[in-house]
């Protein structure tokens, strides 16, 4: 496979088929991975993976705090900035309703809406889920780190014909998440990344992303 082929035929997959993803694979991939550059090569990502009986721990220990609302949420970052706006807060409004229209749950329709966002907490399904983490003093450029990271094991997941969606949902449950994998108490856990084979008939899974127009995000000068 092209990196090319890899990028373009990576989406965050919301609906993957049960089939167990072999450890093996998985090894493979994030050993690759370790090839991630970061400045200074701090290499700042730390992870767990989790499948089968720790995964499911997870998942009902979650299920079981859910109904508490907001209350239960304890987030250790703002996923997104309070000052989102203009054309960033544009895009991330619309793939939410990109994503509801395909699912064909109305705007009005809260209940369908909340029960597609909380599938978040169950991995979309998925049968395995790397946690990620990192020391509390890392900084932007360190977290910009983990996103290379991130990507090149998203990409070299395509490769084995696999898939994945990064989940930053789960930080709002961060303190479920730390009593099942033990993270240390001085690193903040940043995201999920849930793991496995995409059902390709899944609506969700379906539905276009645009991305803004090319001038919009890079200036060339001097050509
Ligand atoms: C760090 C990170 C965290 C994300 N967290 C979530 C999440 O919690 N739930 C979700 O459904 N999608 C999540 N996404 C997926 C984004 O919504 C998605 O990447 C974006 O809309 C672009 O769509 P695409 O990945 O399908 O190309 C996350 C993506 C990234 C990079």
């Amino acid at each position: 496979m092209h990196v090319t082929e890899a990028v373009l035929s990576r989406r965050s997959v919301r609906s993957f088929r049960p089939d167990a993803v072999p450890v093996e694979v998985l090894r493979g991939v994030l050993e690759k991975a370790q090839r991630a550059p970061s400045g200074g090569n701090v290499q700042p990502w730390n992870a767990h993976v989790l499948a089968g009986e720790p995964l499911a721990r997870l998942v009902a220990s979650v299920a079981e705090v859910i109904p508490q609302g907001r209350s239960a949420h304890s987030p250790e970052y703002a996923i997104y900035p309070p000052e989102l706006d203009g054309a960033y807060e544009a895009r991330r409004y619309g793939v939410g309703e990109a994503m509801y229209a395909a699912l064909g749950i109305g705007r009005e329709d809260k209940r369908g809406r909340l029960g597609q966002f909380m599938n978040n907490f169950r991995a979309f399904g998925a049968p395995a889920l790397m946690l990620v983490h990192t020391p509390r003093y890392m900084g932007p450029p360190q977290w910009s780190d983990i996103g290379m990271w991130l990507q090149t094991v998203m990409l070299l997941l395509r490769e084995e014909g696999l898939d994945s969606c990064a989940q930053e949902a789960w930080a709002v449950y961060q303190k479920q998440v730390r009593a099942c994998v033990a993270i240390p108490d001085d690193h903040v856990f940043f995201c999920g990344l849930a793991i496995g084979y995409r059902d390709a008939q899944a609506e969700v899974n379906r539905f276009d992303v645009p991305r803004a127009p090319l001038a919009e995000a890079v200036v060339f000068d001097g050509f």
